[in-house]
């Protein structure tokens, strides 16, 4: 007799970019581990993720990473394959030659223990991702999920987890890229949200008046190039790119940190306010990367407050890529019976 959904374990895996991780969850809610292999050491001298090598970090780490999981969560090799009932993979979007590696991991397992094998989108993940320790009996939605990462800066209507309709995205740069370029710019290290983020502390966030990119009142898509751009020309002179840094003192870089951050988190902010309003929903959840950041998560916070809406922010912990986040995810379709055939392809695009 088939298990209930409260009682299904599933193991997920996430791929899609600079971390490898792998999530043993039960329930959709009680997560029994999720371990998580970052890469920033492979990264850090180039600035950025090279997709060649973040590949390769991912077979050298998987394996490691799918023992672990199933070893914290109390699993050995044949109790795993007796209890968990499904293989959810983050196989949309992202970087395809490292989605390509959890995909034919989660294939392999699914063939090999004769279990469901799961496609799920990885954006949708970080947007249902502020529910996965709470409890099951509460569904948070419907919502307005703010997604804020690396590769994604988008606005959605969850109606439930199976049920997730776009309002918005970016046109240009995500705002996790805009964090990274201006780390670059300021030549703070990689990956740059965290040392933006640090080297704001002390800055002065009016000290310099960089764009709100809002593209029309009703727009619920983002442009965050256009403030990458008045970054670069407030270092170096306007129409210059180079040469400007180092006649900057750590208090103006401080400053300039701290505007870029304030006006990337006022366009965050009034879209998901705009959002709220065009939907009618009365819930917002934030998930993501940049979500970890701590002046975002004070703003939504006041602006949610001021209009009495309920905001979930996502865990720390489970903002950044992670496999609870696609298990989460993957135990909701299983439970609505969506899953996947061997023949699943893991794509660049949603
Ligand atoms: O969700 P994620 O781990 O990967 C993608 O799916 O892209 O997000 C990574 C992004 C990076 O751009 C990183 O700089 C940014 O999230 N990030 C932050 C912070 N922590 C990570 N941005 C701003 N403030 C932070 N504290
Ligand atoms: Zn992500």
């Amino acid at each position: 007799m088939a298990k209930p959904p409260e009682q299904m374990t599933v193991l997920g895996i996430e791929t899609s970019c600079d971390e490898t991780s792998v999530a043993v969850v039960t329930g959709g809610h009680q997560v029994r581990s999720n371990v998580v292999a970052t890469q920033f050491d492979v990264h850090a001298k180039y600035g950025g993720v090279v997709p060649e090598l973040a590949s390769r970090a991912h077979i050298e780490n998987l394996d490691a990473c799918v023992a672990e999981a199933l070893a914290q969560a109390g699993l050995t090799l044949e109790q795993a394959r007796e209890e968990i009932d499904a293989i959810a993979v983050s196989n949309r979007p992202g970087l395809v030659g490292c989605l390509l590696i959890g995909v034919t991991a989660a294939k392999t397992l699914s063939f090999v223990w004769g279990k469901p094998l799961i496609g799920v989108n990885h954006v949708h993940a970080h947007a249902c991702s502020a529910a996965i320790e709470l409890p099951a009996d509460q569904p948070l939605w419907p919502a307005v999920a703010l997604v804020v990462s690396g590769g994604h800066t988008s606005l959605y209507h969850v109606r439930d987890p199976q049920q997730i309709d776009l309002l918005g995205a970016t046109i240009d740069d995500a705002a996790g890229e805009a964090f990274d370029k201006v780390a670059s710019i300021l030549n703070l290290g990689f990956p740059g949200g965290p040392i933006v983020e640090r080297t704001a502390a002390p800055g002065n966030s009016t000290a310099y008046s960089f764009p709100r990119t809002m593209l029309g009142r009703d727009s619920l898509d983002f442009s965050f190039s256009g403030i990458k751009t008045a970054v670069l020309y407030t270092v170096h002179g306007p129409g210059k790119t180079t040469g400007g840094l180092e006649r900057l003192s750590p208090q103006e870089i401080a400053d300039i940190a701290a505007s870029f951050q304030a006006a990337v988190t006022d366009v965050l902010v009034a879209k998901t306010m705009l959002a709220v309003e065009q939907t009618g929903v009365r819930t917002v959840v934030v998930g993501g990367g940049v979500a970890a950041n701590k002046a975002l998560r004070s703003g939504l916070t006041d602006a949610c407050a001021r209009r009495g809406i309920t905001l979930h922010l996502t865990p720390m912990r489970y903002c950044t890529d992670n496999g609870a986040m696609i298990a989460h995810l993957g135990h909701h379709l299983l439970a609505a019976g969506r899953t996947d055939p061997l023949s699943l392809e893991a794509r660049a695009t949603a």
